[in-house]
């Protein structure tokens, strides 16, 4: 059980999970739980960084996530699932590394950079500007070597490790590691409109949470091929979302190669595809349901209390030696 490697990833409790985050990480960190030291943080204080004037979003969905993750498999006795905003050394943390990177770096980060014309802030919160910061305080705090993360975190890794050896050379010490990223070959889930991606804020996810009715609603009413008019005619399977749905979802490769060289060919309605898709779609989210159903919020309460007070632990452990290496820690 010792030495072996740390990985940790979060997700910002902005709302339930999606298929979308399923094959994006879920899944992966189901089977990354058995040979690594896994660390599952809920990210609230960098989801207030967004809607610190709504917080009641966050609040609301603390739980709910972390429901998703127990439903899908995240085992809490292999892995840590703790809530951000419950370990202080992670604010003190992003203060000591504050000093170690400029306004205008934070100006340059390429995600901070994108998020911030897509926002249209009238003047950026600092908060905002300084979530890479952090980001930075969450993944050293727990050594954490490896981070499942989507190509849009690699900024942030790189910010980190910038910090990393920014604070080893300055106060001489090696008490921080630099981590790497370990990006899924899964990329990201099309939206059932056909848009890039599937997201909350545009109604075009299936969420692990849904019910049976939703979850048929949804796929029956995917985007597919719009000059696929008659069952007759010839179709697409190019970014067509229900074969981009079974591409992802269902095990038997053989019947989508099939169902897609009917499609091509003429002959194959979308009724049909859309009630296969919606079968195997039935199939993988009853389960997951299911387990979400039989757990109370107390349990789910013990869960977080369990996981925040281990990982509490370490973070306090990394202060103090942080703390050590500036050579603050009086008391000591
Ligand atoms: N930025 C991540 C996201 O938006 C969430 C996150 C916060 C995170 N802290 C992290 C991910 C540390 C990996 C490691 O999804």
């Amino acid at each position: 059980m010792e030495n072996r490697k740390i990985i940790l990833t979060g997700d910002r409790p902005t709302g339930k999970l999606h298929l979308g985050h399923y094959v994006g990480s879920l899944v992966s960190r189901v089977k990354l739980q058995h040979s690594y030291d896994q660390y599952v943080m809920v990210a609230d204080i960098q989801a207030l960084t967004d809607y610190f004037e709504n917080p009641q979003r966050i609040a609301d969905n603390i739980l709910e996530v972390v429901a998703d993750y127990v439903s899908v498999g995240i085992d809490p006795e292999k892995t840590t699932i703790f809530v951000q905003s419950h370990i202080p050394p992670l604010a003190e943390l992003t203060m000591y590394y504050m000093n170690l990177v400029t306004v205008a770096r934070l100006e340059r980060n390429p995600t901070v950079k994108n998020e911030i014309s897509m926002r249209q802030f009238e003047s950026v919160p600092a908060g905002f500007l300084c979530y890479p910061v952090s980001q930075t305080a969450d993944i050293t705090a727990f050594k954490a070597e490896l981070i499942p993360v989507g190509e849009d975190q690699l900024p942030m890794i790189e910010q980190t490790n910038e910090i990393v050896r920014r604070f080893n050379r300055l106060y001489k010490t090696d008490c921080l590691k630099e981590a790497e990223a370990y990006i899924g070959k899964a990329g990201r889930l099309t939206g059932i409109d056909g848009k890039a991606k599937a997201s909350k804020s545009l109604n075009n996810a299936i969420f692990l949470s849904d019910a049976p009715e939703v979850i048929r609603e949804k796929v029956f009413s995917m985007f597919t091929d719009p000059s696929h008019i008659r069952v007759s005619d010839p179709g697409k399977v190019e970014g067509n979302v229900v074969f981009t749905y079974l591409d992802a979802f269902c095990e038997d490769k053989e019947e989508v190669e099939s169902l897609k060289q009917q499609y091509r060919k003429g002959g194959l309605g979308d009724t049909k595809i859309k009630a296969f898709l919606n079968d195997v779609l039935q199939n993988l989210l009853k389960p997951i349901r299911e387990k979400r159903e039989s757990l109370s919020k107390k349990e789910l309460l013990e869960i977080c209390r369990a996981g925040t007070d281990k990982a509490l632990k370490v973070a306090e452990c990394t202060l103090r030696e942080v703390k050590e290496a500036i050579g603050i820690n009086i008391f000591n």
